[in-house]
């Protein structure tokens, strides 16, 4: 398939282009769109068939379900069932926004949407092109994250070209996303709240409008005796091509056993990456070396994060260190998905 790439800005609207990516998801096609998260790759959510040509373009699992995007609080109605109270607050206070709410389904949502649960998840996005594409498309837009199943989402439009071209009809390639990480996704069908995927939107946040907020045990890695809620959240997943470790403990120490296992690596000949803070950039000696920022801004190591992922599977790196960060804030998020993509090997020191 020949994949039509045209390029858009946030201010300044191409409707045009618009109406046609529009046109395209009504009549079953795909398009891939920026949103303040990361890309989607949307399909028309009400359409069985659509929902189909998504996992075939990804390479994903069927079992795994879909977010329905929507561009107005009012669309929730034809979605979900039995809407909680707390539902209404967080669309009030965080829509349009990164936050994804799990309700239950009506009878419009097909299951090929919902990977045969009878619940679904619904988010506004706050991305303008994101919010006019979906209102062109008539108003439910299922969109995964725009990679192949398995690799980091990508934040930029390189990484959707690489990951879709030739598998979709179009790639609107807008700007690189402000946030860098998946929405926060809350299920609302329990009797307490819970936090299935963390992300922007914070448990703090939520709890300050909802009172009690339960986050899945599965989130940090902490083995739940029960299987994540979310079920994209079983697969291993963001993961670079080489192999990623995290070294946790006191800076010092982290240093020293990083450069210890770096130099290792090396030594067998194998191109080995750094992953690290800004203030311990010069500390390191290996092929390649980044950081994602400093410590203290944790908005910008979650908006590199991804980015930094995909450019060591451009460099060959076969062998990555990883320094761990803080989990306090959007850092839960930003461990949570540092750990899935380290497959959870931590070593600790
Ligand atoms: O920020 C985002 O949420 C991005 C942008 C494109 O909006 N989308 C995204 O979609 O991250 P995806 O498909 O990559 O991740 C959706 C996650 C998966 O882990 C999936 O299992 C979970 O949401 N999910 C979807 N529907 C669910 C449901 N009914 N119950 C539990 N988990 C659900
Ligand atoms: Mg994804």
């Amino acid at each position: 398939m020949e994949t039509k790439i045209v390029e858009i800005k946030k201010d300044n609207l191409n409707k045009e282009v618009l109406n046609e990516a529009g046109r395209i998801l009504r009549s079953g096609g795909l398009v891939a769109f920026p949103t303040e998260t990361v890309y989607g790759l949307g399909g028309d959510a009400l359409n069985p068939e659509s929902a189909r040509k998504i996992y075939e373009a990804k390479g994903r699992p069927s079992d795994n379900p879909l977010i329905v995007h929507i561009c107005e609080t009012q669309a929730l109605e034809a979605l979900a069932e039995d809407i909680p109270e707390p539902a209404r607050l967080l669309a009030e206070r965080f829509w349009p926004g990164p936050l994804t709410m799990i309700l239950k389904k009506t009878r419009r949502v097909p299951e090929e949407t919902t990977g045969g649960l009878d619940t679904v998840a619904v988010r506004m996005p706050s991305d303008p092109i994101a919010l006019e594409l979906i209102r062109q498309a008539g108003g439910f837009v299922a969109a995964p994250s725009a990679n192949r199943s398995g690799r980091p989402s990508p934040t930029c439009a390189k990484y959707v070209i690489e990951d879709m071209n030739g598998r979709i009809e179009m790639i609107l390639a807008g700007e690189d996303s402000t946030i860098g990480l998946e929405s926060t996704i809350i299920d609302l069908t329990s009797s307490v709240p819970m936090i299935l995927r963390p992300g922007f939107i914070t448990g703090e946040m939520l709890e300050n409008l909802l009172g009690r907020v339960e986050t899945d045990p599965n989130v940090l890695g902490k083995e739940g005796k029960e299987p994540p809620k979310a079920p994209g959240m079983r697969y291993r997943h963001y993961a670079p091509r080489g192999e990623l470790i995290i070294v946790q403990g006191s800076p010092q120490k982290v240093i020293g056993q990083i450069n210890e296992l770096a130099a290792e690596s090396l030594s067998q000949g194998k191109k080995t990456g750094i992953i690290c803070a800004e203030e311990t950039l010069s500390a390191y000696r290996a092929d390649s070396i980044k950081s994602l920022g400093r410590r203290q801004e944790e908005e910008t190591i979650a908006r590199q994060l991804f980015r930094i992922l995909r450019e060591f599977d451009e460099e060959g790196t076969e062998v990555i260190f990883s320094e761990g960060f803080s989990e306090a804030g959007i850092g839960q998020a930003i461990m949570n998905r540092l750990l899935k993509a380290a497959g959870h090997r931590v070593i600790q020191v």
